[in-house]
């Protein structure tokens, strides 16, 4: 097996080789730091050594649970919002034909409260087999648990309640919260999110695992991947060796010469929500106290025509890091066309993807000379191995990362602030005084 790998050559028009280098010791010291549990954040360090320890039994009870759904549901509702949500859908969006729907489909609610979406899924379910894997750690999330108000109840009307308890998995907190209690009295299968990993490091827990194996994907491969990743990334390993502590090191090196914002790039639109989910991560980890690179992405070339005069031309406080992938799943020939009225004919015989490989290599260039830091994060090949990597390559990227800053990277206060505004508003028993005051700015 071959291991992703990381190359930041063409930052070294903007910071030295020695300036990233200069944060080894720092990152060493970090690293023991996560390792032995004595940083910020110390209770929500379960994901580190998780990959290497998901058990035979945990992997069968997934499988079993998916099998269960598979058999039973055309259609599975994958029900939660941010870090319950995005890892499974990245992974299974990178797997997953872009034309053809998975058997089960799966398809996403609970992380947004638009009444058309909703009342669009009730009518496309209507005369659908279909299951609800519910994903809340608190168990209190607005969006994911009235979505799951409006599941449930369609799915007891369609089928009858005892069957729908056989088609709605819960997971949540071991004892804690709302859905709990209600998995409880309904007698729900259940698999728990540890205590100890937060919503964004949760892909790996059945949180991710669960949706993925339904869709069909194979849940040990991605483990292996990560596996793999956590020995490479472990504290032993030199730091040039070390993919986590390098990117983490740029970065951090890249934002303290003015680049406050990081625009992660594909070229392959099946990373599309491999994005979504890693500017969650970064964005939540990072962004507090003041501080922290906003987490930006693009998807190459189509945002090249859109997006990519900003970053070619736009205000110098950008970087990028580019993921290819060097090759492609698929092989296509571009044809010869006796008439040439495109005049791609000096094309004919090339690879799709060797047009794409020189759109991503000319881009890259031209965002240097237009004087954007490029970073690159190539996986030999797009399957669930190389993309467990790459969420591991991140995740420990991002516990190194917002060290380096000095924030605390795996709380996140700020999502409080519009929680609280929204109950004021719409008037939650025990939100009275809140209610009063923003009532008077309006
Ligand atoms: O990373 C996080 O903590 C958040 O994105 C949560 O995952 C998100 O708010 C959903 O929370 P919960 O799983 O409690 O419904």
């Amino acid at each position: 097996m071959q291991n992703i790998s990381i190359s930041i050559d063409k930052t070294l028009d903007f910071i030295s080789k020695e300036s990233v280098f200069s944060y080894e010791q720092r990152i060493k010291e970090l690293s023991h730091s996560l390792e032995t549990g004595t940083g910020a954040g110390n209770d929500f360090l379960g994901w580190l050594h998780l990959p290497g320890s998901i058990s035979e039994a945990e992997f069968a009870d997934i499988e079993a649970t998916a099998k269960t759904l598979r058999e039973k549901c055309e259609v599975v509702v994958v029900a939660g919002i941010g870090g319950s949500y995005l890892g499974a859908r990245a992974v299974i969006e990178s797997l997953a034909n872009s034309f053809e729907a998975t058997t089960p489909r799966i398809v996403y609610a609970g992380n947004n409260i638009g009444e058309d979406y909703l009342a669009e899924l009730t009518e496309y379910l209507a005369d659908k087999q279909f299951g609800i894997i519910n994903i809340s750690k608190s168990g209190t999330t607005t969006e994911t648990a009235l979505a799951f108000r409006l599941l449930k109840t369609q799915l007891e009307m369609q089928v009858g309640k005892a069957e729908a308890a056989l088609r709605i998995v819960a997971i949540t907190d071991a004892e804690k919260g709302a859905l709990r209690t209600l998995a409880t009295q309904e007698g729900y299968k259940t698999f728990v999110i540890p205590d100890n990993v937060g919503g964004r490091f949760s892909v790996l827990t059945p949180v991710g695992l669960l949706p993925v194996a339904v869709a069909g994907f194979d849940i040990r491969q991605l483990v292996a991947g990560a596996v793999a990743m956590e020995k490479r990334c472990g504290e032993g390993t030199p730091f040039k060796e070390n993919p986590a502590a390098v990117y983490a090191a740029t970065r951090n090196e890249l934002y303290r010469r003015g680049k406050k914002i990081e625009i992660l790039a594909n070229y392959n639109p099946k990373l599309h929500f491999v994005s979504e989910w890693w500017k969650q991560l970064y964005g939540e980890s990072e962004g507090k106290e003041g501080k922290g690179i906003f987490p930006a992405a693009v998807d190459f070339t189509t945002d090249l025509h859109s997006m990519g005069q900003w970053i070619q031309d736009g205000e110098r406080t950008i970087f990028e890091t580019v993921i290819s992938i060097a090759e492609a799943n698929k092989k296509m020939l571009i044809p010869m066309d006796s008439e040439n009225l495109d005049g791609l004919n000096f094309l004919a015989g090339k690879r799709v993807d060797e047009v794409n490989k020189m759109a991503e290599l000319g881009t890259r260039l031209a965002h240097i000379d237009g004087g954007v830091p490029n970073l690159q994060i190539e996986l030999p090949k797009l399957n669930e191995y190389y993309i467990g990597q790459l969420l591991y390559f991140f995740e420990i990227g991002c516990g190194i990362s917002g060290y380096l800053l000095g924030v605390n990277p795996f709380d996140q206060p700020g999502v409080e602030a519009y929680k609280k505004n929204m109950f004021a508003l719409l008037g939650k028993p025990g939100y009275e005084a809140e209610s009063r005051e923003i009532r008077k700015r309006l």
